[in-house]
């Protein structure tokens, strides 16, 4: 589907709605007139196959407990070979609410109080919420960052982390988000295996799985190297992002190895005694069978909103460092070259009139960075850059 036709007949007014994105500026901002271009979600109704099988299900009336069947899992799995080539047997799977209670629970049912978990920063904020709020402590090493704006991993920083703090367990994010990179199998390979290496079990969030930006594939963790590192793995996922879905609050927690879903099986007995949630099958399910389209025209706007973001902003200075959105419809971008770290909030807030996320959520050393949405209309992103480039203007 094109851009123009996906924009006309999709585009949803959410402020009005309940809409976290739109209706809790003030909450979370201490303004509610603010322009919102922060948390990971769209101005775009979802598939309407999806909300056609909801309909279906809300017309039947009962909403009691409910049980996945089999049509739900050949729909996962048809959709995981056909858009990553991953295979994922239906005894790995559990559900969770969400893919941040996902790595809630991991943090809690693979590691004790007091453990060391590691985060490679900067990375999405509630990661480091979920080590310490759980009474472990937070480790981070640092992603570096080449003049160029691509992000890797500092593998000698990493292993020295891990060895120094004797880590039982690392977040991972892929794709990354806030710098937006789809990781190479390589990269993958290096990660996993030093974390095998040190027996550091990975939880790997793979949410913006299906928001491939950029040129390069996927790779599901579990599928790296023929699955050789398949049995010290848990991978998380869902459809929320892919299909705008998050706030029906349902997401897989798959587990390959038999040893680690025993204990897992174990811990949540003790903690987790939620059923399936069946709006949240439902809609995954056709968003599965039927989305390829309408993921397609997302995925346009997608990328004609990321380069139109960097050519307003190339045009209006070259200072800026955007690194290249290879997956995920978030930009991460350092305005340290125009204003004092200090200033960010009050800049974005006062003289823009723009609610984000801000860099020190995502990492202490990124104050001055500055995280961007762009899964929303193009008049959307147009607005926003007019109220961003008018700001920086007034700085010269
Ligand atoms: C990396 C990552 N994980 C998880 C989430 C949210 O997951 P959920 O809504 O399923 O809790 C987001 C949302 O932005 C995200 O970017």
């Amino acid at each position: 589907m094109d851009l123009e036709s996906f924009v006309e007949r999709f585009a949803v007014e959410r402020r009005g709605t309940n809409c976290l994105k739109w209706d809790a500026l003030q909450e979370r901002f201490g303004d509610p007139d603010l322009f919102p271009m922060w948390v990971a979600d769209m101005e775009f109704s979802s598939p309407p196959q999806i909300l056609q099988a909801l309909r279906e299900r809300v017309d039947h009336g009962a909403f009691g407990y409910g049980i996945p069947d089999d049509s739900y899992f050949e729909a996962f799995d048809a959709w995981a070979v056909r858009h990553h080539e991953a295979r994922v047997e239906r005894d790995w799977v559990r559900f969770a609410t969400g893919v941040v209670n996902g790595f809630h629970w991991m943090v809690n049912a693979f590691t004790e109080p007091g453990d060391a978990v590691l985060l490679a920063t900067p990375v999405y904020y509630p990661m480091h919420a979920a080590v310490r709020n759980s009474g472990r402590k937070l480790v981070t090493t640092q992603l570096v960052c080449d003049e160029s704006g691509v992000y890797r991993y500092d593998l000698d920083d990493m292993e020295k982390v891990i060895a120094e703090n004797d880590v039982k367990l690392f977040i991972a994010c892929s794709p990354h988000n806030p710098v937006g990179r789809v990781w190479t199998e390589q990269e993958l390979e290096q990660v996993l295996q030093l974390c095998e290496r040190h027996g550091v079990l990975v939880v790997s969030d793979e949410i913006h799985q299906d928001i491939i930006v950029g040129d390069r594939t996927f790779v599901a963790a579990q599928e790296v190297a023929g699955g050789k590192y398949a049995g010290n793995l848990v991978t998380l996922n869902a459809v929320s992002k892919t299909f705008n879905l998050a706030g029906l609050i349902h997401s897989h927690i798959i587990i390959p190895d038999a040893g680690l879903r025993a204990r897992y099986d174990r811990w949540a007995k003790g903690v987790v005694q939620t059923e399936l949630n069946i709006l949240g099958a439902t809609a995954a399910k056709a968003g599965w069978l039927y989305g390829d389209e309408w993921l397609d025209g997302l995925l346009s706007v997608v990328r004609r909103n990321d380069a139109e973001f960097r050519a307003r902003l190339g045009e209006f200075t070259p200072h800026i460092v955007i690194p290249e959105l290879e997956g995920s419809y978030l930009l991460w971008v350092d305005l340290r070259g125009h204003l004092d770290p200090a200033h960010v909030q009050e800049f974005m807030t006062k003289t823009c009139r723009l609610a984000v996320d801000y860099g020190e959520w995502f990492g202490q050393q990124c104050r001055g960075f500055v995280r961007f949405n762009v899964a929303t209309t193009p008049a959307n992103v147009d607005h926003g850059l007019d109220l961003l480039t008018a700001g920086l203007a007034g700085l010269h």
